[in-house]
């Protein structure tokens, strides 16, 4: 989702709130919505693109006004896109207004309690429990920063959030590892979820950090931690053009996807783990009982998410076995009797998925999605859904959904078989490092180094064994996706049954290899056959085998969980991927014949 706010404008308000909109629709297009306060707080908020809000104002529908504005632009976590769901929610007298991106774990017990004491909801949403917590505490007589505050004390999750109050003419937001940035201006003051949102008005900004409550009006801003003690800020200039803008900074929207894989993760896995216990809760999966065999469906790079995910049912004691959804839907696929068949797909519109789910429906089996996409095809045919809260992704070729699938994948089978594989505990502290060791990766990685050796030769291939498979397939997907160069992804074992026929001197051979098990060992057999060969070999490994002494070159991850290590080397081979089309001069964000939903079967 996306947020802004400002003050100090008066008579454009609206318009700078809804051209900051417009820059931020790329975290999310599902409804938008404005409230704007003076002596009482008017909102305006439509299902659909910015565009339908616009229309509405432009019709003379709604004339918002007031000196101070908040909006949003919603990309759903709960609830569906409807007018009712989309942002700014507010308490039951209207005197509070308040935006937010993320997602509020705690909010069903908080909504009971608020319930109990009279409070009706109008929306489905988690944020709804914000303005009515703000008001009962304006309510009981208290100045509204410190109302404000004793909210914050009371919500738990991960959360960006703007609000406004009636008759006060200042905005109070805080961050808590979502993003949140001030921009200063001359007498204007801005936050937003992203620079881009306000660069027409400033190009000086304050990084908000985490647990940090700023507060603006139009004689200026101030931060403050949670216990109110100021915060020092250093005010930075940001340099970026305007066709760089919408990408905050970054080349290409795969790249700024890559890299907000970290945030991406923290809000799949928020409010799903608890370490204590070691135990995974999905509230979406609360009715689902464990299955006895399962069938995943899936195209592309879900596909491969779904390789991923059979593994770990394997691991669980159920046997589960991934089909391309173009060949389930017209082979005669047979459906396991009190089986489970998974759609994975990000968009929830792909037609090949959509088709193998009915086929399977048809025949009597019980139907889950796991998809990015609230309200789509999948997610309302299906009869369970899981959704991996990735935010939208813009880059065709698929990045951060594809973690966030695997992340979602070990969610949903801890969920539904947990504990079966006896290290539960361990798995959830992997995961909830999870985050942090990609960002690791990301600082470290010595991909774009690696690519310019290879520059101009031959083909390319990928390898691994096990939950590494999948990651050399995809690996394998995304190279020849976008740097539009010969990549094959293969089983490491399976190299000598014919690809090792294609391996020279020039195609340097992608081997991703962690753990230092049989598997690990057996790739490194298979590694010195390519090496016999003269082929280059890139590792991409945790160092704790020795694959290292037969590598010309390493691209390094940290030590974790053997579910997760896959995940670190995916990110590795995201970037080689990216840097090896970035020399080609690729159009990487919008790859030659493909689209990001294939829509036709
Ligand atoms: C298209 C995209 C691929 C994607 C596949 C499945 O072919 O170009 O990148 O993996 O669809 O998409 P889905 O939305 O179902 O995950």
């Amino acid at each position: 989702c996306g947020i802004i706010g400002c003050v100090g404008h008066d008579d454009d308000t609206l318009d700078v709130i809804l051209d900051g909109l417009e820059t931020l629709e790329y975290r999310g297009y599902d409804s938008a919505g404005v409230a704007l306060a003076g002596d009482t707080i008017d909102v305006e908020k439509k299902e659909g693109r910015l565009d339908v809000l616009r229309e509405s104002i432009d019709n003379g529908d709604a004339t918002p006004s007031g000196p101070i504005g908040i909006g949003h632009t919603r990309w759903s976590t709960h609830g569906p896109p409807t007018d009712a769901n989309a942002h700014p929610h507010t308490d039951e007298s209207d005197r509070v207004a308040v935006v937010h991106n993320g997602i509020i774990e705690n909010y069903q017990a908080l909504r009971d309690e608020l319930e109990a004491d009279g409070v009706t909801f109008t929306s489905d949403t988690d944020t709804e429990v914000v303005p009515h917590l703000f008001g009962a505490f304006l309510d009981a007589g208290m100045e509204a920063e410190a109302a404000f505050r004793r909210t914050l004390d009371r919500i738990e999750g991960s959360y960006a959030i703007a609000a406004v109050v009636a008759g006060d003419d200042r905005i109070f937001a805080t961050r808590n590892d979502s993003p949140l940035v001030l921009g200063v201006g001359d007498g204007t003051y801005y936050l937003a979820s992203d620079v881009p949102a306000f660069l027409e008005q400033t190009r000086d900004v304050v990084y908000l950090d985490d647990g940090e409550v700023a507060v603006i009006d139009a004689d200026g801003w101030r931060v403050a931690d949670r216990d109110g003690d100021a915060v020092d800020k250093e005010v930075s200039t940001v340099t970026w053009s305007a066709e760089q803008t919408g990408k905050s900074g970054y080349d290409h929207y795969m790249l700024k996807e890559i890299h907000e894989q970290p945030t991406a993760l923290r809000q799949g896995l928020s409010g799903r783990l608890d370490e204590l216990s070691g135990r995974v809760t999905v509230e979406e999966l609360d009715d689902v009982g464990t299955p006895e065999t399962v069938h995943f469906v899936a195209c592309g790079t879900s596909y491969h998410a779904a390789l991923y995910g059979v593994e770990l049912f394997r691991e669980a004691g159920i046997p589960a076995q991934a089909f391309i959804a173009s060949e389930y839907a017209t082979g005669p696929a047979p459906v396991p009797e009190n089986g489970l068949v998974i759609g994975v797909t990000q968009s929830g519109e792909t037609a090949d998925t959509l088709a193998a789910l009915r086929e399977a429906a048809g025949r009597g089996a019980e139907t889950l999605a796991l998809t990015n996409v609230v309200g789509s095809t999948v997610a309302r045919e299906c009869d369970h859904v899981m959704y991996i809260r990735s935010g939208p992704e813009i880059g065709v070729a698929a990045s951060k959904t594809f973690s966030s699938q695997l992340t979602s994948l070990n969610l949903l089978v801890e969920s539904l078989a947990g504990g079966a594989t006896g290290d539960s505990r361990e798995l959830v502290s992997a995961l909830r490092d999870l985050p942090g060791d990609i960002q690791q990766v990301l600082d470290e990685t010595t991909a774009e180094a690696v690519v310019d050796e290879y520059l101009g030769d031959d083909a390319f291939f990928f390898i691994g064994r096990g939950q590494n498979f999948p990651v050399a397939l995809e690996g394998a997907l995304k190279f020849k996706e976008i740097t539009y160069e010969h990549a094959e992804g293969f089983a490491a074992g399976e190299l000598k049954h014919g690809p090792l026929a294609l391996v020279t001197a020039r195609t340097p051979v992608f081997a991703v290899v962690t753990g230092n098990d049989e598997r690990a060992r057996k790739t490194i057999g298979n590694v010195k056959e390519v090496e016999a060969r003269d082929a280059p070999v890139v590792a991409v490994t945790d160092g704790q085998s020795d694959v290292e002494r037969y590598a010309d070159h390493v691209l390094s991850i940290p030590e974790t969980h053997p579910r997760t290590a896959p995940m670190l080397a995916n990110v590795q081979l995201q970037l080689v991927s990216y840097h090896m089309a970035d020399r080609l001069g690729r159009s990487i964000d919008k790859p030659r014949n493909l689209a990001k939903s294939v829509t036709v079967e």
